[in-house]
């Protein structure tokens, strides 16, 4: 099978990537999920994986922000809505999607690290595949204000510095 790989405009390609949300994450799933009830940025850029009849198989979300760490005004790349349809699970798409990624961010080489968020049932995914825990305190804003993000656990990737511990403050919406 021939896979495509595209990194493309994260509101111009919502309509490709919407049907995959639509199947795995459906309303009463998210309902019981540890982040129901969160509002998420939407995606900068997304990278798609499409088979020949250009359906999406896998899909991972880019965020870049300007965010604080310790009071200190850093960059940082969010990866979130990394998701594969369940039928393709298990043939590397997601680690396809999630290498291309990162090569987009070190060939723009203006991130230091990057940050997403995961549930403990997928942590050993992301650390096989070197991401580390960061064992801080992460805020973020909601539509309430500012809360302590707390729902998922957060993950960090070096791109050139990564730090692991201290106060983030994602001066936005979580992704
Ligand atoms: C988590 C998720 C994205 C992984 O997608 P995927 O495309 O199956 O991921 P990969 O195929 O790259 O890797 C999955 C496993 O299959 C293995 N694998 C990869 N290619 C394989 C192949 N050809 N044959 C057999 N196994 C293979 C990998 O080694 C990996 O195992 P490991 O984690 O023990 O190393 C997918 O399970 C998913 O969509 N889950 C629901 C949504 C979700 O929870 N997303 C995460 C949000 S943080």
């Amino acid at each position: 099978m021939t896979i495509e790989v595209e990194v493309l405009n994260g509101d111009a390609s919502w309509p490709l990537a919407k049907p995959l949300f639509d199947a795995i994450w459906p309303p009463e799933v998210v309902a019981k999920l540890p982040w129901a009830g969160i509002v998420f940025a939407r995606a900068e850029l997304r990278v798609l994986l499409q088979n020949e009849a250009e359906e999406v198989l896998c899909h991972v979300g880019l965020h870049r922000r300007d965010i604080t760490w310790n009071g200190h005004k850093i960059r940082v790349a969010g990866i979130g809505g990394v998701l594969t349809r369940e039928d393709a699970r298990r043939h590397g798409y997601a680690s396809i999607a999630l290498n291309a990624a990162i090569q987009t961010l070190k060939d723009e080489g203006s991130t230091p690290f990057a940050l997403l968020f995961c549930e403990p049932h997928n942590a050993p995914f992301y650390m096989a595949r070197g991401w580390k825990p960061f064992d801080g305190e992460i805020h973020v804003d909601q539509p309430q204000g500012r809360i302590r993000f707390e729902a998922m656990a957060p993950y960090v990737y070096d791109l050139k510095r990564a730090p692991q511990k201290g106060v983030i403050d994602l001066c936005g919406l979580p992704w």
